[in-house]
């Protein structure tokens, strides 16, 4: 079934926040961004900006009537500064005024008076100050201690990944509407409705119940609008409040990035242990998160980088420590894979390390460790893997001896053109981590004349989750897809939503929807059998008509539910639905955590030119579980798109903080995203035969938000590959993104092959 939004997209109908007609007498807020990183407010002066034309209020921390603070899982955020800065680009102020270009040219007259500070923008410096957001975090499995003696090979290094931009084609915004007796009505570009209504609540003061967050759709999430929808929205709702008018903020491109956090970077140092036979024993990570300056939801990224730090392979001796380090950046914030690619991409490089060492191609090491059913993850949830069998499929289906053998000839044929091969294998766990947001409501209302309205906490960022919680409620009624309307994203609808991520939600609410038109179908069988005198197990919905013991009736859908409401039986339900079987204990640092996992493996061909450090994407070439897709061509989107997300954080998209903590790369001029020549030039997708065991799955069709995105992984190892082809002693620090500029570098640097200082035999003592 095609993505139902499809038409009015091609049309350009479909509603954004940009596109909700303005009410009269609305007004336009911009934010006045502070200029400095760090440092005391000294002075604020706004009486130049107050005398501008077409301005109705400035408004400041002391307007607020609730608290001064939006921190979600931390208290440490204020909506706007007080008393001193912590970024650049942190909310000081916020202009009111008659027009959008009115608020913008009123901002730029605000003067502020700034004592500064020092500037921290590296995690390993904030961690060495002692900044941590929260305590530190340990995953164990074995005794690595131990572990270390049982080793014939030791290797230990570091692993640099940068942040990336969320760019989400619509940037951030929301617009606030004053109803009676104080309420508020917010559209808001939100994946959690929920966490703008709780912010908003805590800086009006107002109770939840008055405050309708309305979510129609968003024009990209990917994760960066899972909580920093909030302080957007708070602003316009403390304005609209105050006022009594309308107000909106939809914010400038650069204003976006500028104000806005983005993928954690990490730095993060690991030691890794083999044995003769290539079996990895023991594995130790240490990760520098950069949070920036608020916790935001660094500590759960966190966590997730932890519970991915084996990525598909079983390691029986593993010891994982992270640190969420407070600098004075923008708060990083939730980013498509949640922590998870910066785990894996480190797990990675500690095998490239081995195995660039050992004189072997990677791909021996991971295929020899990659997870079975049964195995252990360090966090103690026993796995039920597919990694075999993706890895074996992709292995045959794609030729995989061969295309090695053509790469082989290729570079001995061609001097300054290199391929480069790299395996990619995912393993991603399917749930949020914090067990209690794995609940999920659906309201169904069937209307008298057939037609079905369903409303879920579900948000559609494009990901296409109405189009398949639309197919659940169409096949549970065998009804037609026209007859059912998934309603815009309400919190007076649907109440105490967890935000559309972890890639659950499909999941989640397609459950609850499932649920609730189960529960209608009962009493409307109910209905039938009483007319037809048979037990309600006599009666089925089959194509928009009643059977009686496997015979078509001549009543339709139309009629069951007229009758039905003649009967005075409802034909509204309400269901929730909460996730069984997982949990986790944070003390023990061990559960089951994770509904089930998804697995993948990617096969990634890269050419290098060698005189001008360019590169292209020859093919990505997958076979992913998928379970059994309820839409194969939203789902083959979702893979299409997230590896080439994942392309751009590996290679080209360059996150630039300077050194007081202002973004250099703050527009699209200097900074570089995937477009349609750097795509790879083929992606092949294969399903993995459905399997039989993933029942947590909405119609057994796995999550697949994030996963592929960490296919893109596979192509910064094959464009190592490529260079060590064409210099095989170049020393490269595994430091993502791989551009351009350090590729060539990388090209051309003098390393000695022989030379690999940080390896240690197998009586090393472990420091
Ligand atoms: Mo997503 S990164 O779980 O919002």
């Amino acid at each position: 079934m095609k993505n139902i939004d499809s038409i009015t997209h091609l049309r350009g109908e479909s509603i954004y926040l940009d596109d909700i007609p303005l009410l009269q007498g609305t007004l336009f807020a911009a934010a006045f961004p502070s200029p400095m990183a760090h440092g005391v407010i000294k002075q604020l002066d706004l009486s130049e900006a107050e005398r501008m034309p077409g301005v109705v209020r400035i408004f400041t921390h002391k307007d607020i009537p609730g608290i001064n603070q939006i921190g979600g899982i931390v208290p440490d955020e204020p909506l706007l500064a007080e008393g001193h800065v912590d970024f650049c680009g942190m909310p000081v102020a916020l202009v009111v005024a008659e027009s959008r270009d009115a608020a913008r040219a009123a901002v730029k007259k605000i003067k502020i008076d700034i004592d500064p500070r020092p500037v921290v923008t590296d995690p390993r410096e904030a961690q060495a100050n002692d900044q941590l957001i929260v305590p530190p975090r340990t995953f164990r499995l074995g005794d690595t201690s131990a572990a270390w003696q049982q080793c014939t090979h030791i290797f230990q290094g570091r692993a640099d990944t940068n942040g990336q931009e969320h760019l989400y084609i619509e940037t951030q915004g929301a617009y606030a509407i004053p109803q009676e007796n104080n309420a508020l009505k917010i559209y808001s570009s939100t994946q959690g409705p929920t966490a703008v209504q709780r912010a908003v609540s805590k800086v009006t003061g107002l109770p939840m119940h008055q405050l309708d967050i309305d979510t129609i759709r968003l024009g990209g999430g990917f994760g960066g609008k899972e909580d920093q929808a909030n302080t957007w929205a708070a602003l316009c709702a403390l304005a609209a409040y105050l006022l009594k008018r309308p107000v909106k903020y939809s914010l400038h491109r650069m204003e976006d990035m500028a104000m806005t956090g983005k993928r954690h970077p990490y730095s993060s140092d690991f030691k890794i242990g083999l044995d003769n036979d290539l079996k990895i024993i023991a594995y130790e990570a240490t990760f520098y998160q950069n949070a920036g300056a608020a916790a935001d939801l660094s500590p759960a990224v966190l966590e997730r980088t932890l519970f991915h730090c084996t990525n598909s392979y079983f390691i029986p001796h593993v010891r994982a420590t992270a640190y969420s380090c407070r600098t004075h950046l923008p708060p990083n914030t939730a980013f498509r894979g949640f922590g998870g690619p910066q785990g894996m991409f480190v797990i990675e490089a500690a095998i490239a390390k081995a195995a660039e060492a050992l004189g072997i191609d990677a791909s021996v090491i991971q295929q020899k460790n990659l997870t079975k059913t049964g195995d252990e993850f360090p966090y103690g949830q026993k796995a039920e893997s597919e990694a075999h069998a993706c890895w074996e499929n992709a292995e045959q289906l794609y030729a995989l001896a061969s295309i090695r053998d053509e790469q082989s000839a290729y570079n001995k044929a061609n001097k300054l053109l290199k391929k480069g091969l790299a395996v990619m294998p995912v393993c991603f766990g399917i749930s949020f981590t914090k067990t209690l947001m794995n609940q999920a409501r659906a309201l169904v209302h069937v209307y008298t004349d057939g037609s079905v309205a369903v409303s879920t906490g579900a948000v559609e960022m494009g990901q296409g989750v109405n189009t398949k919680m639309l197919q659940v409620a169409a096949q549970v009624f065998s009804i037609p897809p026209h007859r059912v309307k998934i309603q815009s994203t309400s919190t007076y609808r649907i109440a105490n939503t967890s935000p559309s991520a972890a890639s659950a939600t499909a999941d989640l609410n397609g459950k609850a929807v499932s649920m609730a038109c189960t529960e209608i179908v009962q009493r409307l069988k109910a209905v039938a059998a009483e007319e037809w005198q048979v037990q309600p197990g006599a009666v089925e919905l089959k194509e928009e008509c009643v059977y009686i013991n496997g015979t078509k009736t001549d009543w339709d859908w139309n009629r069951l539910v007229m009758t039905a409401y003649v009967k005075r039986v409802s034909l509204s339900e309400h269901a929730h639905y909460a996730t069984p079987e997982i949990n986790f204990d944070a003390s023990k640092e061990k559960g089951h955590p994770f509904a089930y996992h998804v697995y993948g493996t990617a096969i990634v061909e890269t050419t290098v030119d060698c005189l001008r450090g360019t590169y292209t994407t020859d093919a990505v070439k997958v076979v992913h579980d998928f379970g059994s897709s309820m839409n194969p061509a939203i789902d083959r989107g979702q893979i299409e798109g997230g590896i080439v997300q994942g392309i751009g954080w590996m290679t080209m998209e360059e996150v630039i903080y300077d050194k007081e903590g202002r973004l250099r790369s703050n527009a699209l001029s200097t900074y570089k995203v995937p477009d349609i020549y750097s795509v790879p030039n083929e992606i092949a997708i294969q399903f993995l035969r459905p399997t039989v065991n993933d029942n947590l799955a909405i119609f057994r069709s796995k999550a697949v938000g994030e996963p592929p995105l960490m296919y893109g992984i596979g192509v910064y190892f094959a464009l190592r590959n490529a260079i060590k082809a064409f210099n095989p002693g170049a020393e490269i620090p595994f430091d993502a993104p791989m551009t351009p500029e350090k590729l060539l570098m990388a090209l051309y640097t003098k390393g000695n092959p022989a030379k690999h200082e940080q390896t240690v035999n197998h009586l090393a003592t472990h420091p």
